[in-house]
């Protein structure tokens, strides 16, 4: 059977390899302990679960519009206005099946073949692939601690060629957790306007993070800019598979035909759900798990700090350590396989995340129970005795 070329161009997620590989273990007996996987450990908030059963006893099974529910979208309008005081017409939010199907609709949106597009590396791996499926080209830019692992305006504009029609940062950013604030979004994106191009904002780790400050969205900033966020991470909803898109008014008509053809509608159940995530009864709820999220994080990066692992200072945001490895293997994969196989601590090498030094660097996430967590740093200690 022939398949298509630019499907051979993809890479596979790694993070989703280690998953299955510790899902394997774990059937035969063996506890493994998940410090892979971007997923909460905790189940979905009570309320969110108690929606979801009203809405299946009222029998909402059937196909909902195909950019989301009505008082949905206009719920996620409200959240913008109290949470960032930026006022959102809900016809520019767009309801998807996770952010996954909103960033793959964006870079459907702007790629033509032969377009590139800038994208941090490190960063989220899915992005370059759905750059590649497009025969676009994913322009990966080498950020370190020293950019806070962020694309900056000057960066943007070092590494903007002829063929490059936008740039993409996460703030949190995964793998990384470094955040960007209102002044360097606002450089931003007066630097990728004054090229020309689009400036795409993926805010899905808003919520969880750890700083005095409250993060700034960049609708804050523009209105001409596409963001990006979704109801898995902060609201603890992975596996309900929702998430949304704010888009500039011009392209909502584009975007409800490309929602209508691919997926026709996000899940009726999850958005019935998630309008009881946005309630104000529930997000003290999300923020107490954050918080929990903090204690966590604050002593997981010292203890590998002792094992030897550099960390360039806390994490601002989301749920991830990303460790540089270099005074401990020369080969992040075969670190991480050997962590998984023989000691059963499941972890991603920096390889999924780009090229960039990727070698050199493991990502652990710490959504795992404090007391898991010191079991792990157990057994990482183990596995680096000689
Ligand atoms: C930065 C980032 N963006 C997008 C996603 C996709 O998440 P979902 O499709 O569950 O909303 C992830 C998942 O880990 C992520 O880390």
């Amino acid at each position: 059977m022939q398949t298509a070329k630019r499907t051979r161009k993809l890479t596979s997620f790694k993070v989703v390899d280690f998953l299955e590989a510790a899902r394997r273990l774990e059937a035969e007996g063996r506890d493994i302990i998940h410090m892979e996987i971007g997923e909460p450990c905790f189940a979905t908030a009570a309320p969110i679960v108690e929606a979801a059963r009203l809405a299946l006893d009222q029998g909402k099974t059937a196909y909902t519009p195909s950019c989301g529910i009505p008082e949905l979208r206009h719920a996620i309008s409200d959240y913008y206005r109290q949470r960032y005081g930026v006022t959102v017409d809900p016809e520019r939010v767009i309801v998807t099946t996770g952010s996954s199907a909103a960033l793959g609709m964006i870079f459907e949106l702007l790629l033509n073949p032969g377009d590139g597009f800038l994208l941090a590396d490190p960063g989220y791996p899915c992005n370059a692939n759905f750059v590649r499926r497009l025969d676009a080209e994913p322009q990966l830019v080498p950020v370190s601690p020293e950019h806070n692992y962020q694309l900056t305006a000057e960066l943007v504009n070092r590494h903007w060629q002829a063929n490059t029609v936008g740039a993409m940062v996460a703030t949190p950013s995964n793998p990384t957790g470094s955040v960007i604030d209102r002044d360097q979004m606002s450089e931003l994106y007066r630097a990728v306007a004054s090229q020309g191009g689009t400036l795409v904002v993926d805010e899905i780790y808003h919520g969880l993070t750890y700083t005095a400050e409250p993060l700034c969205s960049a609708l804050e900033v523009a209105e001409d800019v596409l963001v990006v966020n979704s109801f898995s991470k902060y609201f603890g909803m992975t596996g309900w598979r929702l998430g949304w898109m704010v888009v500039p008014e011009a392209f909502v008509d584009l975007f409800t035909v490309m929602a209508q053809n691919f997926y026709i509608a996000s899940p009726t159940l999850s958005q019935y759900a998630a309008l009881a995530a946005l309630q104000p009864e529930t997000l003290p709820i999300l923020d107490g798990r954050c918080a929990e999220f903090q204690k966590r994080r604050d002593y997981l990066v010292p203890a590998l700090q002792k094992l030897g692992f550099t960390v360039a200072g806390l994490p601002e945001g989301a749920f991830y350590v990303y460790a540089d490895v270099s005074a401990l293997t020369d080969d992040c994969e075969d670190f991480c396989w050997q962590l998984l196989n023989e000691h059963g601590v499941a972890c991603t090498p920096g390889t999924d995340f780009g090229e960039h030094r990727a070698s050199q660097h493991v990502r652990f996430t710490y959504t795992e129970p404090l007391s898991r967590l010191q079991l792990a740093v157990q057994r990482i200690e183990r596995a680096l005795q000689p």
